[in-house]
């Protein structure tokens, strides 16, 4: 693949339970920077996978009463099949159980320990078995009969044990360097002023090894010792491009882009991570992008469905393109958002189904059926053909783009939508049903500049609607060739296509109108 390379990753997930809607919403989320990325003419590699070591696997299957691995084996499949569903397009999708990933993450330590980072102590201190995270007893807050709990309101328990250390410490001028250097590593800016203060109050070294149990990548030449599991984590974003071969996919597609990642695992991907790499000396990732978190606020569900938070039966019930839609135009990236069947199905309603799609399936069908489907070449282009086609290909072109390839999902689909309505009221304006008697030339003139507006906006919102938007451009046969971003700026594609001789076939309805499903309106 030609093109500038752009390495984009999600978190890992841990299978310790199915996938919910926070997993999709990421992946959704990332996917669609992926696609854009694509569209822009770069060569994307898109890593994603399952986060499978570390006490609370154990834990949970020890409590399910099964093996760890057949455990992981299984819960791992859904979080496949989910991003499958989801038409996420990852080029990887690691497990960290695999061996090249055990390899990888041994070649991360040996690097560390080359550059003597690592060391042998006693660790004792706070530890929440949820968050995989070690605890400041600062940072502690107390509950209920002598509870103690992480800041994200996990429990901690005491811990003691021989473990190895990383030297953290050494690393608190580097990593400041790092954020001041590069002001764009951690984004959103308020993530980043998080971990400034983090960071200045004083690094610790960290406990990177764990003895108490024997489930994760055994330590080099130390037997006993496990690594602690957010080592091996975030190593992973390094074997889904062949590390520890520095020569292949390593060397073209790292460091990464971006990583993209909820909020609560901000720390890890902008102090440990880089810190780690910086020992290993190994180039840094460019960006790490903390999402908000989504929350399943409806009011208005029911019991029954307010539970619907398995992203399969959610996308099974309204379609995959209208809950990517709906996460990526509902939720301001970054922020924190809520979703209910209620929203999704009032939004799509409105955008997808009554906007685009009935703008699409109208002019399509009136085409078809009075014109044999036949892409009309005669009539004069008007001021309003020219302002409407302008309208829609600077949005399409400029806004949309410029706002994607900020992450700005909401605001570029925003933008997109706009262009939409313009459309909506150019068929109402000009009337092309009423034309049809009064002034035919006329009305191929209207259809053709529709046509060409319609086409603008399917190609601008492949990254949201990949499936929807692929079948439309199908429909009006538009070739594979010619549907990244740099096509909006041909002008002469509808004059080849029409020249071919290309009609299309009945148009099928992409957006059919979703219904509430009937628990859920009280
Ligand atoms: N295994 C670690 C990540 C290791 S990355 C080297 C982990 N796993 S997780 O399953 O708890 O979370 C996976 C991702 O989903 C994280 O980025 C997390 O922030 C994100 N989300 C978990 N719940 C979420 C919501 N409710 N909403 C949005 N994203 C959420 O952390």
């Amino acid at each position: 693949m030609s093109g500038e390379p752009f390495y984009i990753t999600t978190a890992i997930a841990y299978p310790n339970g199915r996938p919910h809607i926070g997993h999709a919403y990421e992946a959704i989320a990332t996917d669609a920077i992926a696609r854009f990325q694509r569209l822009m003419g770069r060569d994307v590699r898109l890593v994603t996978g399952t986060d499978e070591h570390g006490l609370k696997m154990v834990q949970t299957a020890r409590q399910a009463g099964r093996d760890t691995l057949e455990f992981a084996d299984e819960m791992s499949q859904y979080f496949k099949e989910m991003c499958d569903l989801l038409n996420i397009s990852y080029d990887r999708f690691c497990r960290t159980t695999e061996s090249d990933h055990k390899k990888a993450s041994t070649a991360l330590w040996e690097a560390m320990a080359a550059n003597d980072d690592l060391y042998l102590d006693r660790y004792e201190g706070w530890y929440s078995v949820r968050d995989e995270a070690f605890y400041d007893e600062s940072e502690l807050v107390d509950g209920e009969g002598g509870q103690r709990f992480s800041p994200q309101g996990t429990p901690v328990e005491w811990t003691k044990e021989e473990t190895w250390f990383f030297r953290l410490s050494k690393y608190q001028e580097p990593l400041l360097a790092l954020y001041r250097d590069h002001p764009d590593f951690i984004r959103p800016e308020s993530r980043r002023n998080e971990v400034l203060r983090f960071v200045e109050g004083g690094l610790k070294d960290l406990s990177v090894s764990r003895t108490s149990f024997d489930w994760g990548v055994p330590v080099p030449g130390s037997p006993g010792h496990v690594m602690y599991v957010w080592v091996d984590a975030l190593t992973t974003y390094m074997t889904g491009i062949g590390y520890p071969d520095k020569t292949g996919d390593f060397s073209r597609y790292w460091p990464a882009d971006v990583h993209i990642i909820g909020k609560d695992i901000v720390r890890f991907h902008t102090v440990y991570w880089p810190a780690f790499l910086m020992s290993a000396n190994l180039p840094l990732p460019k960006q790490v992008f903390g999402h908000g978190f989504l929350l399943s606020r409806g009011e208005k569900m029911s019991k029954s469905l307010g539970n619907v938070v398995d992203p399969v039966e959610l996308a099974n019930m309204f379609g995959v393109d209208a809950l990517r839609y709906f996460f990526l135009r509902e939720v301001s990236f970054g922020q924190d958002g809520s979703y209910s069947a209620e929203a999704i199905v009032t939004r799509v309603n409105a955008e997808l189904a009554n906007s685009y799609g009935n703008l699409a399936q109208r002019t399509l069908s009136f085409i078809f059926k009075n014109l044999n489907g036949i892409l009309p070449l005669e009539g004069e282009e008007t001021a309003d053909d020219i302002a409407l086609l302008a309208l829609v290909n600077d949005a399409c072109a400029n806004d949309v783009p410029r706002e994607f390839a900020a992450f700005a999902f909401s605001q570029g689909i925003e933008a997109w939508m706009r262009a939409v309505f313009a459309c909506n009221q150019y068929i109402d304006v000009q009337a092309p049903w009423a034309l049809k008697k009064t002034d035919p030339i006329r009305m191929a003139a209207v259809l053709r500049t529709l046509i060409k507006a319609i086409r603008d906006l399917t190609l601008a919102i492949q990254p949201v609607i990949p499936d929807s938007a692929g079948k439309m451009l199908d429909q009006l046969g538009i070739p594979k060739s010619g549907r990244d971003y740099a096509a909006l700026v041909d002008k002469d594609w509808y004059d080849r296509l029409a020249g071919s001789g290309f009609k299309f076939d009945a148009p099928t309805p992409l957006f059919p109108r979703l219904e509430l499903p009937k628990d859920a309106a009280d």
